[in-house]
């Protein structure tokens, strides 16, 4: 698939079909992905793969600690969001209402389908080493870019999910990953079930003049 293609056309999906993504096409993906650049080469980014029984228990940790803790997805803000990102979420609140289920709550939605990856059949950790400070998530955060696209040129769906960095300690306590890594971001992967209206809506994306300033 043409590179413009694959960016034209990724959205992330919230619905994926009971089909598991076999190992070679995982391995193939990660090969991908971790093509992505990074400052000084250093490929601070390390990829835990769960898949099957281990990924239907995680999900259930998750949602049970989510309801245990009351967490919900947010904007990860320090401060009051300025009116115009507080509209980039409600564009994105309205473009997805129409998809859901009846009589389904938005942020319960969110929040249930994030803690288990939207049904995907595997759902890809990824960790940094706490020897990094927070200037290497941003080699994370084009991995991440890589992974979604290469995963879309593969036939597969992806949805990254932030959330589930609330649930740090309990991801490594069940995936056995080293104490002294930090969970930066989560990212379902599987087979995007064409059917589910959920995957339908295409989120918008502010106009250039307002995210781009020319200096000449
Ligand atoms: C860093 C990051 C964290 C995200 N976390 C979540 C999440 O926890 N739950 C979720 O449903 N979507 C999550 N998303 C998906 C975004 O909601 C989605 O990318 C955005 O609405 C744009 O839609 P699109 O990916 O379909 O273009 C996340 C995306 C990114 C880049």
């Amino acid at each position: 698939m043409d590179i413009i293609e694959a960016i034209k056309e990724r959205r992330s999906s919230r619905a994926f079909l009971d089909k598991p993504v076999e190992r070679g096409t995982l391995e193939n993906l990660l090969a991908l992905a971790t093509q992505a650049p990074s400052a000084i080469n250093l490929q601070p980014w390390e990829l835990t793969v769960v898949s099957g029984e281990e990924k239907k228990r995680l999900s259930r940790l998750l949602v049970k600690r989510m309801k245990e803790m009351n967490i919900s997805c947010g904007p990860g803000a320090n401060k009051p969001l300025p009116e115009y990102f507080i509209e980039r979420q409600r564009g994105l609140l309205n473009v997805m209402l129409p998809g859901l289920p009846e009589q389904t709550n938005f942020q319960d939605f969110i929040n249930e389908g994030s803690c288990n990856f939207y049904g995907a059949p595997t759902a890809i950790i990824i960790t940094i080493d706490d020897v990094f400070s927070s200037a290497r998530l941003t080699d994370i955060g084009v991995l991440v870019g890589y992974l979604v696209l290469a995963a879309l040129g593969l036939g597969l769906a992806t949805c990254p999910i932030g959330l589930i960095t609330a649930f740090d300690d309990d991801i490594k306590e069940e995936l056995n990953i080293p104490e002294e890594k930090h969970v930066v971001i989560g990212i379902a992967v599987g087979y995007a079930d064409p059917q589910s209206p959920i995957n339908l809506p295409r989120s918008e994306r502010a106009s250039l003049s307002e995210v781009v300033k020319w200096r000449d």
